[in-house]
């Protein structure tokens, strides 16, 4: 079967706008399709190979972010947090498992977004979904909710713009182990939990000067002073997507080099579909959602379509059941996938599968659910001789209140109204998702993953 980038334009596809003004729209995707492209090849095919050693049970994946960035909240404080609180996850996971952490942001691209409903319905009156800032705006107005071809752009120059910090934060110091005790600082609220990073950061320093004796320092050893943190979205507006595809001038063959990492959602991974197809022809490394809905047969079609030749790192199967449904429906599509042989990643996405409505309306997700999906997901690994391979979070890195519970936040139902600004779906703040990453930590070690 041939493959180009637009192949996918002749196949069924969901959870797209309807653009009023097509002419507009192939003027704007013309004009992208010229533009730089964000990241280089050879950058994804680093994160495949590190991804390897992640299917191999040699390392560790951490991928977190906003639900759906938003162009309002684009500043330097919401990507210096999310990236510290990141990095800060990172020294926890690394010093318990002792394994690299591969660290995948979603972020710089994370602008689309699936709705249950194509319309939405207040007070009488119906208005199209709000599908993401590249789509159209959040109010709840009919101008606001019109699909704008203009928005491509926008979504585009903001992701350079983030994607450029994050390489300057990456590279040039901000990431080097002698600042472990800066990323606390004036930062994590809770002061048991502060406490409890200060004494791993501590020891770091502690082995930083064993090192340093030795010979190794921050100054003459880059892996010390500088991280890499990949960038990841959903691939799902498509127009978006084939914009930025380019032919690797070294390789020949086709990336989307709109983010290192690109996933297909729970609700558009249909094996005869337009996702699938777009994805089955670009090298980057890819994540599937595997919700509940998803049977065996299914899972293998879908594998075998997007990673023929079996390669570890190219394909992530990021899991998403919910913590009541995992031990059902988690096992059996487990077994089938180690049965066939198939060399995949394992992650497990806690967030999406404990999704509810509190009584005022607001979208949350309660701690507890989201650590015992995080635990069986770990348990169920073991009990099968398969490998627990990463995690995916929809976090910030701002003391927000859009989950409830934990210890170090105890956020209540009522309280969840104080600091809700999700554009989406509801995120663990700073404190949640370190709080998590300790208890990540311990359930690695107990299970010795
Ligand atoms: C998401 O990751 O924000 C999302 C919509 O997830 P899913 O496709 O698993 O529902
Ligand atoms: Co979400």
């Amino acid at each position: 079967m041939s493959w180009s980038p637009k192949s996918w334009r002749d196949f069924p596809i969901k959870q797209q706008p309807t653009y009023k003004d097509i002419n507009r729209l192939k003027e704007i995707e013309k004009e992208l399709s010229t533009y730089p492209p964000l990241i280089f090849a050879g950058e994804a095919r680093d994160l495949k190979e590190k991804l390897s050693e992640v299917a191999n049970g040699k390392a560790f994946l951490l991928q977190g972010g906003d639900c759906a960035e938003s162009f309002a909240n684009f500043n330097a404080a919401n990507i210096r947090n999310l990236f510290k609180v990141l990095l800060q996850m990172n020294m926890v996971l690394m010093y318990s498992s002792g394994k690299p952490i591969v660290k995948i942001g979603r972020i710089a691209g994370q602008y689309a977004k699936p709705r249950s409903s194509d319309f939405e319905e207040v007070d009488g009156v119906k208005l199209p979904s709000y599908r993401g800032d590249i789509v159209n705006d959040i109010d709840f107005t009919s101008e606001a909710r019109e699909a704008k071809p203009e928005k491509l752009l926008e979504a585009y120059y903001k992701s350079a713009a983030t994607l450029n910090l994050l390489r300057a934060f990456a590279r040039g110091g901000f990431a080097s182990l002698d600042k472990v005790h800066k990323w606390n600082v004036d930062f994590v609220k809770n002061k048991d939990l502060g406490e409890k990073f200060e004494e791993l950061a501590c020891k770091i320093t502690e082995s930083l000067k064993f090192m340093e004796a030795c010979g190794i320092d921050i100054k003459n050893t880059p892996q010390l002073s500088q991280t890499v943190l990949y960038t990841s979205h959903e691939a799902l507006l498509l127009n978006y997507e084939e914009g930025l595809t380019r032919k690797d001038t070294f390789t020949g063959e086709w990336y989307d080099c709109s983010a290192h990492f690109l996933w297909i959602g729970d609700r558009t991974r249909d094996v005869n579909g337009a996702h699938v197809e777009f994805f089955r022809g670009i090298k980057n490394p890819i994540g599937v959602k595997v919700g509940p809905s998803m049977k065996k047969d299914e899972l293998l079609e879908l594998i075998d379509r997007l990673n023929p030749e079996n390669e570890p790192g190219r394909l992530t199967l990021i899991v998403r059941m919910g913590a009541d449904k995992i031990g059902e429906f988690f096992p059996p599509l487990l077994r089938v996938v180690k049965d066939a042989g198939k060399n995949v990643v394992w992650s497990c996405d806690p967030m999406h599968g404990n999704t509810y409505k509190t009584e005022s309306g607001l979208k949350t997700r309660d701690f507890e659910k989201i650590l015992s999906e995080v635990k069986q997901f770990f348990q169920i690994h073991k009990a099968e001789g398969t490998y627990a391979g990463g995690i995916h979070l929809e976090m910030t890195g701002s003391d927000v209140t859009e989950c409830t519970g934990s210890i170090s936040s105890s956020i209540t139902a009522e309280g969840l109204k104080s600091r809700y600004h999700t554009q989406c779906d509801p995120r663990l703040n700073a404190d949640q998702a370190l709080e998590l990453s300790f208890m990540i930590a311990e359930t690695m070690k107990d299970i010795k993953n």
